[in-house]
């Protein structure tokens, strides 16, 4: 394995903290839930990105790129971390943002522009082939573009799971915890491949739950074969000999209610618990939803009082300046 000597830019403040969630234990009367603060990896208002944007912004670098494409809804944390992380390492963004161009920029759009990244606006179904377009036009131009899939979620990209697992071994290993589950949101599918390799490189024994954020189709394992593609090519990546099946991965469907970025009392409620008892900020679209499933699984007993399972807070919460309307 050769994780060390990959290309990387630093921008996260790392190792991220941990906590215990002891109100929200008493009040859920289920197991002890610790929390992994990966909404503070410091760069624009933190969040998961950042740790994959390292290993990305190395990569692009290392090719000799002077500018950074990616793609993302109008709220997109990955985009806003992008924007930053470009404006960290000297390059240019640019972002194919999903929808019409709001009259006033709001939360993490608000921010995309303070970073000083350019917007391309577009319907969902063109973003391929505006990102084919758009390099072609940047080479035209005389730039050197290096395109970042949607989530940053490509074997690079979760490399920095990879290395976020060891350092949470890491902190329970100096503190004596033992964990037995680990929840998360999943999208892109990139946070959970990198988990799921990470566990196995760190030799974590629990259980990994992605909670589906937006995909509802538990038969065909479309998610399932994604998550594990991406576990299999950062596997490749960083020289590690592995393989993951689709089997391997346990995603958690029946929570991606009204869609994505549609906001429900499951996410209010798990807003509202999160902020009033733990003084911590969760997001609408994802740890929103991913805790609020949580919270269900909780009073489904799906864990034992006895066990501990730990919320990989992945952030997102400057989205909920764009959600007021929706959040009372
Ligand atoms: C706050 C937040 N949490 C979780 C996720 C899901 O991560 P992934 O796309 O790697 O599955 C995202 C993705 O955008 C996110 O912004």
């Amino acid at each position: 394995m050769h994780l060390e000597t990959l290309p990387r830019f630093p921008l996260a403040c790392l190792p991220t903290p941990w906590a215990e969630l002891p109100a929200l234990t008493r009040t859920l009367r289920g197991p002890r839930l610790l929390i992994k603060r990966d909404d503070q990896t410091g760069l624009a208002l933190g969040g998961n990105k950042v740790r994959k944007l390292e290993f990305l912004v190395g990569q692009a670098l290392a090719e000799g790129a002077d500018t950074l494409v990616t793609a993302g809804a109008a709220q997109s944390n990955h985009c806003r971390q992008t924007a930053a992380a470009a404006a960290r390492a000297g390059l240019r963004c640019e972002l194919i943002l999903n929808g019409k161009q709001p009259e006033i920029p709001e939360g993490n759009l608000l921010l995309d522009r303070l970073f000083g990244a350019q917007e391309y606006w577009i319907e969902r179904a063109q973003r391929a082939a505006t990102f084919a377009a758009l390099e072609t036009q940047l080479r035209a131009l005389g730039h050197r573009p290096h395109l970042i899939p949607v989530g940053g979620s490509n074997g690079v990209g979760a490399t920095g799971y990879v290395v976020a697992m060891q350092e949470l071994m890491a902190q329970l290993h100096a503190t004596g915890q033992r964990v037995d589950h680990i929840v998360f949101g999943s999208s892109s599918g990139g946070t959970q491949a990198g988990i799921l390799l990470g566990a196995r490189v760190a030799g974590f024994t629990g259980r990994l739950h992605g909670i589906s954020i937006d995909k509802n189709d538990p038969e065909h394992l479309e998610y399932e074969i994604e998550v594990a593609q991406i576990a299999n090519a950062c596997a490749e990546y960083i020289g590690y000999d592995t393989h993951f099946t689709p089997a391997e991965v346990t995603m958690v469907y029946g929570f991606a209610g009204e869609g994505y970025g549609m906001v429900g009392d499951l996410e209010r409620e798990a807003i509202y618990l999160m902020a009033r008892q733990e003084g911590i900020l969760l997001d609408p679209v994802y740890a929103g939803r991913a805790f609020g499933g949580l919270i269900h699984l909780i009073r489904r007993g799906t864990f034992r009082p006895e066990e501990t399972v730990l919320f990989w807070h992945t952030g997102g919460a400057p989205a909920l300046f764009a959600y007021a309307r929706d959040l009372f």
